[in-house]
């Protein structure tokens, strides 16, 4: 590009300061400007179960990217990514990746020469761009530039959704310092604090949450539908381990979850709620609002069943299906 004593798009934007950018962004998408500097084909792979990450993941790539999203590059069994520039968005599970991120990096083959991995959260992110480091690298792929983005938190049993998408959380503007970063191919980590490590320590010892494989919960023991399902078979399409089933005694669900939160958020009659048991540290306390459930307000339930439908149609009424992914 010949940008001669012009001033660049990059320019022009920095000019303009994040603050007004972040404006802009919100109402024009101007981070396609920010991405328009890059040179060469962006790969974003993400995973999704509200919606923040797929937001990001398309903000990221902008217009000329390639989003894929990780249940379906498992589900394909596609593991060689190839591109200029690789990206991976996820959200934080206990400051962990989701079990399907952490077995995906440990198959996959990325090659690229500029690898970045956005990190998202909804209140407390604590030492997970360490702890993605250190999966990602015992993996066998650094990633150049790690970062967290504080989004809505979908995390039901302490939150009442309706409450957070009303705090202004600056994502615009965050989003935009993020996009601006990877323009420039910035090669850096965001800092974790010994006080954020001692946080996490003390989650992983009140919940006895493993470690080595985050959040895998059995969805029969945590979830229940309640009066009022119509079988609009969303929580089927919307389940990236494809536990859920429409049956003519209803729905059931089975298997071993992600606790990504997808059928509870997305089901249309909010007839999805937790299990109760007084001695699980997650079913305790139950849920801060049962009436209120969230969905990325830029993401339809469409792109979640894109992103996340793992079952064939011909398996749906024919038993229990045991995709047998990772
Ligand atoms: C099982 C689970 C655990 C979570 N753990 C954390 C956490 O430790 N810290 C945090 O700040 N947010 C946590 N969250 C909130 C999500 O990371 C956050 O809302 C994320 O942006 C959701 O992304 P998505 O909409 O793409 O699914 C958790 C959410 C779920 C469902
Ligand atoms: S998403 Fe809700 S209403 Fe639709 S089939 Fe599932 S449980 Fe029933
Ligand atoms: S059962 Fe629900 S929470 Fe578990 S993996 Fe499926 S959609 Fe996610």
């Amino acid at each position: 590009m010949d940008t001669g004593n012009k001033m660049t798009r990059r320019d022009a934007l920095k000019r303009m300061g994040a603050a007004v950018a972040s404006v802009a962004i919100a109402s024009s998408g101007i981070l396609s400007l920010v991405s328009c500097e890059k040179k060469g084909k962006r790969v974003i792979l993400y995973f999704t179960g509200t919606g923040n990450c797929l937001y990001v993941a398309r903000q990221l790539a902008g217009d000329g990217g390639e989003l894929l999203s990780i249940p379906q590059l498992v589900k394909q069994k596609r593991f060689d990514i190839e591109a200029d520039e690789i990206g991976s968005v996820y959200p934080i599970y206990g400051h962990m990746p989701p079990n399907m991120v952490r077995q995906f990096i440990k198959k996959v083959r990325l090659k690229a020469d500029y690898k970045f991995a956005i990190l998202t959260y909804g209140n407390r992110k604590c030492n997970a761009v360490e702890i993605w480091d250190e999966i990602s690298r015992q993996a066998g792929t650094r990633f150049d530039y790690i970062n967290t983005l504080i989004m809505v938190d979908n995390w039901l049993p302490n939150f009442d959704m309706n409450e957070q998408i009303l705090i202004d959380k600056h994502i615009p503007e965050n989003l935009y310092k993020i996009a601006t970063d990877l323009a420039g191919q910035k090669r850096w980590h965001e800092p974790v604090t010994g006080e954020e490590r001692r946080q996490h320590e003390e989650f992983l010892e009140r919940t006895g949450i493993d470690p080595s494989t985050g959040f895998v919960l059995k969805s029969e023991k945590y979830f229940t539908v309640i009066d009022g399902c119509i079988g609009c078979g969303a929580c089927v399409s919307v389940c990236p381990r494809g536990n859920y089933e429409l049956t003519s005694q209803g729905v059931k669900m089975q298997g071993e979850c992600e606790f990504c939160f997808a059928c509870i958020q997305n089901c249309p009659q909010k007839v999805i709620r937790f299990a109760k048991n007084e001695n699980d540290p997650f079913l305790r306390n139950g849920e801060k609002n049962q009436n209120a459930r969230y969905r990325n307000e830029h993401v339809s339930l469409m792109d979640i069943k894109r992103a996340n439908w793992v079952i064939q149609r011909s398996n749906y009424f024919t038993g229990w299906l045991k995709p047998g992914m990772l």
